[in-house]
């Protein structure tokens, strides 16, 4: 087999730098580990910078996003039980985020590669990468115990951070950057009314809750939790109890209890690696870096990534022009870390950590009430959550 661009993984990165490629004529195939209900099954985040939305109209895949994606033009904080709202809308001259999950987005991106015959390669075994650095790399994998091997021009490692393509740098050429943060967050699905028609972050003694949702009906809920902690040790009734408390009087008492049919509970990483180019092989998304879920950012950083990747590409198969193929790692990496300050420091503000004493909790404090009071500090949070440029 033989095609122009190789993607390893049809996550959002993979999936939407397939269409992108497939929409300017280059043609590319996307090689996946799972199958397509695995893949779409997935419940991650739901919030789309306006930059993620304008990416899937530009490809004609915005249809029902409009219809059923919920526009938000703020967002609220709690602390000392008191909450106060920050109007990213009037803060950012009218930027918005629309909540939409991410299953809603893959599924959209898995109906419309079936309409317009774009390439995906399920259930992918022993995926391996050869010749990277040459100018005829190729991919081969297993797939109902037949081998098969397809010749290209670049390979892009879509594959999330347990995939092979960031394995496939030189440890001399990869250097990586982490912080792992001492919790995690349990998270459920309710089809119930969400607590408030936006969302709400909320700093609490017992730890930090996150009201968000899905739609009218349905809500998405997360406590953080100790690293450790089990789903068994949260029945329904726990969760809700703390949830409620920890999102203070005003908006504990607005949470509509149901049962849940979803409950997970995900460790939170900051990782990047530099460089995000080696030869004839990029990465893309969680593939290149990771960011705590704190202001959903992880969607969004894949959809800025295969944005400036695939308009590089493009040029490169159009005009022959390298320049953007060689400036993709250093472009994505200054707005990936601006990303990865946002997230990081998000997570610091509003979650407590084991090791806090009495000065850090007082930081804290001191840095909500402040953007509580101030314009300034509440415009720098706006810009940030609605996404900062290209
Ligand atoms: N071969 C083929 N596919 C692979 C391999 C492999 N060896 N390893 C992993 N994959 C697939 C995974 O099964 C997954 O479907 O790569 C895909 C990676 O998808 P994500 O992990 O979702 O990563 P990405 O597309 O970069 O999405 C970034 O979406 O899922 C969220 O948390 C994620 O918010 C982040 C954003
Ligand atoms: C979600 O709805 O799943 C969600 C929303 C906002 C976040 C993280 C997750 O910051």
């Amino acid at each position: 087999m033989r095609t122009d661009v190789a993607i390893i993984g049809a996550g959002p990165a993979g999936m939407l730098l397939g269409h992108l490629l497939l929409q300017a004529g280059v043609q590319a195939v996307v090689i996946e580990r799972r199958d397509r209900a695995y893949v779409e099954g997935r419940v991650r985040a739901g919030v789309l910078e306006q930059t993620t939305v304008g990416l899937l109209e530009r490809l004609g895949l915005d249809e029902r996003l409009r219809r059923e994606g919920l526009v938000h033009h703020g967002t609220n904080l709690v602390h000392d039980g008191r909450m106060f709202r920050v109007d990213m809308h009037a803060l950012t001259g009218g930027a918005s985020v629309t909540v939409y999950g991410q299953q809603e987005v893959m599924h959209d991106l898995f109906e419309a590669a079936e309409a317009r015959a774009l390439p995906v390669i399920f259930d992918a075994e022993e995926t391996r990468l050869h010749d990277v650095t040459s100018a005829s790399p190729s991919v081969v994998w297993r797939r109902e115990g037949i081998e098969t091997r397809l010749d290209c021009d670049f390979v892009v490692g879509c594959d999330g951070y347990h995939g092979v393509s960031r394995a496939s740098l030189p440890p001399d050429v990869l250097r990586t950057f982490e912080r792992v943060y001492p919790f995690g967050w349990l998270g459920i699905l309710a089809d119930v009314p969400p607590a408030n028609h936006e969302l709400i972050y909320a700093n609490h003694e017992r730890g930090f809750a996150l009201a968000s949702m899905r739609s009218a009906t349905r809500s998405r809920y997360y406590i953080q939790c100790a690293a450790d902690e089990t789903i068994a040790a949260w029945p329904d009734q726990r969760f809700w109890d703390e949830l409620a408390h920890r999102l203070g009087p005003e908006a504990g008492s607005a949470v509509v209890r149901g049962p849940s049919f979803e409950k997970t509970i995900a460790p939170l990483r900051s990782f990047v690696t530099e460089p995000m180019r080696h030869g004839r092989l990029f990465l893309a998304g969680d593939a290149a870096h990771i960011v705590p879920p704190t202001g959903a950012k992880g969607l969004n950083l894949a959809a800025a990534d295969v944005a400036v990747l695939s308009d590089a590409l493009v040029a490169f198969y159009h005009d022959g022009s390298e320049s953007g193929l060689t400036g993709y790692s250093d472009r994505a990496l200054a707005r990936v870390w601006k990303a990865e300050r946002f997230s990081w420091w998000f997570t610091g503000i509003t979650h407590r950590f084991p090791e806090m004493d009495g000065f850090a909790r007082r930081m804290q404090v001191a840095e909500l009430a402040y953007i509580e009071q101030s314009r300034a500090a509440q415009t720098a949070l706006a810009e940030n959550y609605v996404g900062l440029p290209l």
